[in-house]
């Protein structure tokens, strides 16, 4: 399944910020589709490195207004097939970069072509919602059916194993993509903000009552302050950019989409409902959590708590 973005459909609306949220989505939908193999059995690869001009073309797209953002291979795993991981920086080609708008430059400074770059080795560190303690009834495929963000949030707290469980569930597989938490209703927890590291759990870096400035950071969106938990999706860009090339921006977001994906249904399983939040202040969001923004910063953020 080759999933494509026609990126004027992000760009109309969220300008240059549609690049992002176009991977984002990109993400959500390719980890409904990897949980559902998963659930039926099936492997799902999703091999982030491919390259773009050949299968676009093969697409019949111009790899400009609409272009090829991931593949996922769907089938029967054999066993012992582990195809070597390349991933390698691109150099930009200067003039065509400069002159083009973002979103074609974005995704041309990521592009691979023959000879660049090697499938990235199969992804088998997955897992499926298999937190511990609570066992929710419904399956993955009636979580994909019924989830729906909210609209609205109650003011109510949820329990900490309901937090725990979704975190259980969000568990990033990529390294590069950290999980920051605002706890705003949670039981037994202090309001604040927390680093989630699945060996230590859950680390307090900042106690106190962050409503309101979670709320200003997000464009004022109320929601922001009236959900029990915000799940903050932060990219380590350099590293990732160090390891993997400028391509690694959109593993990034693609990883980040995949998480917020799990969150949603993880929080729909125990009864919860989720929403996205990605339109907020990247400057102020960074400097509330103390991320320089470079390195660090924000990509994605998913609420979750009891809809109104
Ligand atoms: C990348 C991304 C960013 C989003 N940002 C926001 C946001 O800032 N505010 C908001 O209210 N909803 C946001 N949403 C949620 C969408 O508006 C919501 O998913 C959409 O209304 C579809 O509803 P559904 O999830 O029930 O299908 C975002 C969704 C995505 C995928």
């Amino acid at each position: 399944m080759i999933l494509t973005n026609v990126f004027r459909r992000y760009g109309w609306r969220y300008a240059n910020r549609g690049y992002r949220y176009a991977l984002i989505d990109t993400g959500h939908i390719g980890e409904n589709l990897r949980l559902t193999a998963r659930s039926l059995g099936l492997a799902d690869v999703a091999p982030g490195r491919f390259w773009d001009d050949r299968l676009n073309e093969l697409l019949a797209v111009d790899g400009r207004s609409e272009a090829v953002c991931a593949v996922h291979v769907v089938g029967i795993a054999t066993r012992g097939s582990s195809p070597s991981a390349v991933a390698r920086s691109l150099l930009p080609v200067a003039s065509e970069l400069t002159s083009a708008k973002p979103t074609v430059r974005y995704h041309r400074a990521t592009r691979l072509e023959p000879g660049e770059g090697a499938p990235a080795p199969i992804d088998a560190r997955v897992s499926l919602l298999s937190g511990q303690g609570l066992r929710p009834e419904p399956s993955v495929e009636e979580c994909i059916r019924r989830r729906r963000s909210a609209g609205a949030y109650r003011d109510h707290p949820i329990g900490r194993d309901q937090l725990e469980w979704i975190l259980d569930a969000a568990r990033s597989r990529a390294s590069e993509v950290e999980l920051l938490l605002a706890a705003h209703r949670v039981r037994a927890l202090q309001p604040g903000f927390y680093r989630y590291e699945p060996s230590r759990g859950l680390v307090a870096t900042q106690l106190g009552d962050m409503r309101a400035r979670l709320v200003k950071a997000c464009l004022g969106q109320d929601k922001a302050g009236a959900c029990a938990a915000a799940f903050f999706m932060i990219g380590r860009l350099r590293e990732a950019a160090q390891a993997g090339g400028d391509r690694s921006y959109r593993d990034l977001l693609i990883e980040s989409g995949a998480t917020g994906q799990r969150i949603y249904l993880a929080a729909e399983a125990i009864g919860l409902a989720a929403r996205n939040l990605a339109a907020f202040r990247d400057n102020d969001l960074n400097a509330r959590l103390d991320l320089d923004g470079e390195k660090r910063a924000v990509l994605h953020l998913t609420l979750v708590g009891h809809e109104a």
